[in-house]
């Protein structure tokens, strides 16, 4: 990781960003949210291991994802397809030609640039001069087949999406949809970056969250308009601040060689405005292409106009890891309580990694230990919650702070004569004395899934 920029980087407002990301990786490694990956063997660049909190930051960000975009609707299916893939798909997709950057290396101190990102003709390190770029494509390689000589080459997918388009007849067929519809994916995607760096931003293996959806051509920009708004909307709704989202409309010398349109979400991470998520609007591109290129023909019946069709594609496009990052980062809150420095991640609740942790607030006492065992055992279940006596009340909370867990129950020797344990809210830090037997509801009403 290059040189932390906390409390450096200026936003055109004239805020500070209040967190680098070295502190975010520190925080990540320490609590178990993400590791490098391979990490005994010296790790290798750019790939990342999610932890036992990591995984249920993921997971949770996956599952509002999943249910904004196909359980609160009615016009969009799921598909889960393969990584590998029929090596024509990339030709057809037009990955194989362009899929690639162009790259300068530096005479000098040999470091390579992705030449879209630096100013100038000269190496932004050392100020030596740069080498002719060079186009380096970025999908991976390997082999299908064991056979010597028969074997042939595949790529790992650098995107969900094709496996939607090449199965557009497949969905269409199966589950009789009328256009406009959707299809959404979420899968790895492998990418050989050459520029890395900033944590899990730009990672070599990473997790993307795909809704291809289909629309009447002529439908397509009002279409278009839609889905910027509403992924905006989505981030800002599980709570990243206002102020550290913007959106920002490619110039045409910048857009995909699919893209009509292309809109970014971009959000204030540590290092700058950078992009989160892509809204494009592929026109009819992918389709024609696979037609074209399997011979198969992808065109849809209307029936109301009676007539047949390619579709436009409307593609909102999102990192899961990006995501996790930007949740991370605009989670986290550094403050001075009664003289000492208190940390802890706001969170939305519905993406904490756990949810409620329940704590002895005396570890020798069994019938406190028993008790504290017994609730945590009725609240488990619809979310993770857990039990913790390996330190001192005040530090057992500090440490809950810190992973973002909404809710700390207390359980005291008062709680064995009056039935009551107290409940802790993490951001305010007030707390409230409740019956345990009405715990299972206060957090139903607290705790939206
Ligand atoms: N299907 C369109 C597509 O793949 P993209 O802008 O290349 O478009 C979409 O990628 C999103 O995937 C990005 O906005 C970003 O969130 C995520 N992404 C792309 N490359 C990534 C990488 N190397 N590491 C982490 N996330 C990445």
């Amino acid at each position: 990781m290059g040189k932390d920029k906390k409390n450096t980087v200026k936003r055109e407002d004239d805020a500070l960003v209040n967190v680098g990301l070295k502190d975010i990786a520190n925080l990540c490694k320490r609590r178990g949210f993400i590791f490098q990956d391979s990490e005994i063997y010296g790790g290798i660049g750019s790939v990342w291991d999610y932890g036992p909190l990591g995984i249920e930051l993921k997971k949770a960000v996956k599952d509002q994802w999943w249910k904004s975009m196909v359980y609160d609707r009615s016009d969009v299916e799921g598909l889960d397809s393969a990584i590998l893939m029929n090596p024509d798909v990339w030709k057809a997709s037009g990955h194989v030609g362009s899929f690639a950057d162009m790259m300068s290396d530096c005479k000098e101190c040999k470091k390579r640039f992705r030449i879209d990102k630096i100013e100038g003709d000269k190496c932004p390190e050392c100020g030596g001069d740069l080498l002719e770029p060079k186009s380096f494509n970025l999908m991976f390689k390997t082999q299908v087949g064991s056979v010597e000589g028969q074997s042939t080459d595949v790529y790992l997918r650098p995107e969900t999406a094709q496996g939607i388009f090449v199965n557009f007849e497949n969905i269409l067929n199966s589950s009789r949809k009328k256009l406009p519809f959707g299809v959404a994916q979420i899968g790895k995607s492998f990418r050989n970056e050459i520029t890395t760096g900033n944590f899990t931003f730009r990672s070599r293996e990473f997790e993307q969250m795909e809704l291809e959806f289909f629309v009447r051509p002529g439908e397509d920009d009002e279409w278009y308009d839609y889905w910027v708004n509403a992924r905006l909307e989505w981030y800002l709704s599980l709570g990243i601040r206002k102020e550290n989202l913007r959106l920002r409309e490619h110039r045409k010398d910048e857009l995909a060689h699919y893209a009509k349109k292309c809109h970014d979400v971009e959000f204030m991470f540590p290092m700058g405005w950078s992009e989160l998520e892509g809204i494009a609007n592929r026109t009819d591109f992918d389709l024609k292409q696979h037609s074209q290129i399997s011979g198969r023909d992808l065109s849809y019946f209307d029936t109301a106009k009676d007539e047949r069709l390619i579709p436009y594609v409307i593609e909102p496009s999102g990192g899961v890891d990006r995501a996790v990052l930007a949740f991370l980062v605009d989670a986290y809150r550094s403050e001075v309580v009664k003289e000492r420095q208190r940390v802890f991640l706001s969170l939305d609740k519905r993406l904490a990694p756990i949810k409620i942790a329940v704590l002895p607030l005396l570890k020798n006492n069994p019938e406190i230990v028993e008790m504290a065992h017994r609730i945590r055992k009725e609240l488990g279940g619809r979310y993770r919650v857990v039990y913790d006596d390996t330190a001192a009340i005040g530090r057992l909370y500090r440490r809950q702070d810190e992973i973002g867990t909404p809710y700390c129950v207390t359980v005291d020797v008062e709680s064995l004569t009056d039935g009551k344990v107290t409940v802790r809210d993490r951001d305010t830090m007030e707390q409230v004395r409740i019956e345990a037997t009405k715990l299972k509801t206060f957090m139903d009403e607290n705790i939206p899934m």
